[in-house]
């Protein structure tokens, strides 16, 4: 089945509700909107283009747009699951009191959330190197006896978004927390075997390749009005198939790269003078795809082949926004708000949405005992 048709169907009567926090574009929130189980009720989030996108796909109304210290001093909402990580520049203590730390306080918020809404279940994602932090545990500290969280269980681990239908070996560290008074939900265990992983071809096979050379900025002149202010955007997927103009140098190391090369194939006269000195390091940088395996993790700046492993299986350019977000598992009816830098930092930031999709049945699963 096609990317978009396998997104595309909706089963009936959604019953549990869910908060996002730290919502991003919604990555979370639309994989747990996509097993028809879930409704969600509230979602918090800072950055005006995210939020814009979250409300542009799941509605205005129960957005909060702003800071989580604010929003968690509220009413907040009646919800069975809470989602969402603290990002993860916010490492460092739980429990150290240190006031002038602002990103620590995250932590903080997000705990006070779990303790005022008080969910069934909760689900944090983050980075792998999550479950090596501090924070990581202040956070089991948290769930002993006398703690913040005592009420709950954790089950943690790292992921691979490829064992859960990605095609993209991007992997997150999930933590689920599941209340006392049900049995304990545990990670899920990969469904996909390797030789059937998703690949490249299977996401971006029906996209037609070729950008018009022309096609370098999202439509002029498109903004509506979003929590009171002014957003660019909407913008649909077709609108997303964005390219650069990339200098004719870069263009000429383009066409010496296979797919599956990387910097390493270059002549030296085509090499920039620190890759010529540095021989050994990530075969990732000036990298390009190969349609028959996962892509390498979508990170925020995809659209520089320097950046990563990001150049098109065999057009000379990087990914666009829109094969981007094809391989983070948005379907092609998501609408995007911002500049193309602040969209592609909120594809780059998402939860792969089939990750998303696999994690939230296994709770809604795991909730009704099934
Ligand atoms: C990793 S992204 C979340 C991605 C999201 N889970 C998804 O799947 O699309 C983290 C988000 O936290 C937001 N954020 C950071 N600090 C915040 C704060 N103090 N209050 C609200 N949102 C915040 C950032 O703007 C960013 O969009």
């Amino acid at each position: 089945m096609s990317v978009a048709g396998r997104r595309s169907s909706r089963p009936s009567k959604p019953t549990l509700t869910v908060v996002d926090l730290f919502a991003g574009c919604g990555g979370l929130s639309q994989g747990f909107r996509e097993t028809g189980r879930f409704t969600p009720v509230g979602a918090v989030e800072h950055d005006l283009a995210a939020a814009a996108t979250y409300a542009a796909n799941f509605g205005e109304d129960h957005v909060y747009w702003g800071d989580i210290g604010e929003w968690v001093k509220g009413d907040l909402p009646d919800a069975d699951v809470v989602v969402g990580g603290p990002p993860c520049q916010g490492f460092s203590n739980l429990g150290a009191k240190r006031d002038d730390d602002e990103r620590n306080d995250l932590w903080e918020r997000y705990v006070d959330a779990l303790v005022k809404i008080k969910p069934k279940a909760f689900l944090i994602e983050n980075v792998d190197r999550f479950l090596k932090t501090r924070q990581f545990r202040s956070l089991l500290a948290e769930v002993e006896h006398g703690g913040m969280l005592s009420d709950y269980r954790l089950d943690f681990g790292v992921l691979r978004a490829t064992d859960f239908g990605a095609a993209q070996l991007r992997k997150r560290a999930i933590v689920i927390g599941t209340h006392k008074s049900r049995d304990k939900i545990l990670l899920p265990a990969g469904k996909v075997p390797q030789h059937e992983w998703q690949t490249v071809k299977d996401v971006l096979g029906g996209i037609n390749p070729k950008v018009p050379a022309r096609r370098t900025e999202l439509p002029e002149g498109r903004t509506h009005e979003v929590f009171g202010k002014t957003v660019r955007g909407k913008y649909t997927a077709d609108e997303l198939h964005i390219t650069r103009r990339y200098e004719s140098i870069s263009l000429q190391r383009f066409r010496k790269i296979p797919e599956g090369g990387n910097r390493f194939n270059l002549p030296d006269h085509l090499k920039a003078p620190c890759w010529i000195k540095h021989t050994s390091g990530s075969g990732d940088v000036m990298g390009r795809l190969v349609w028959d395996k996962p892509s390498v993790t979508i990170r925020t700046e995809f659209f520089k082949p320097e950046k990563g492993r990001y150049l098109h299986p065999d057009e000379h350019r990087a990914l666009t926004h829109h094969e981007a977000a094809r391989l983070q598992g948005f379907p092609d009816t998501f609408e995007w708000c911002g500049s193309k830098i602040e969209i592609a930092r909120q594809i780059g930031n998402a939860v792969p949405v089939d990750l998303a999709r696999a994690l939230a049945q296994h709770i809604a699963e795991g909730l009704s005992g099934s």
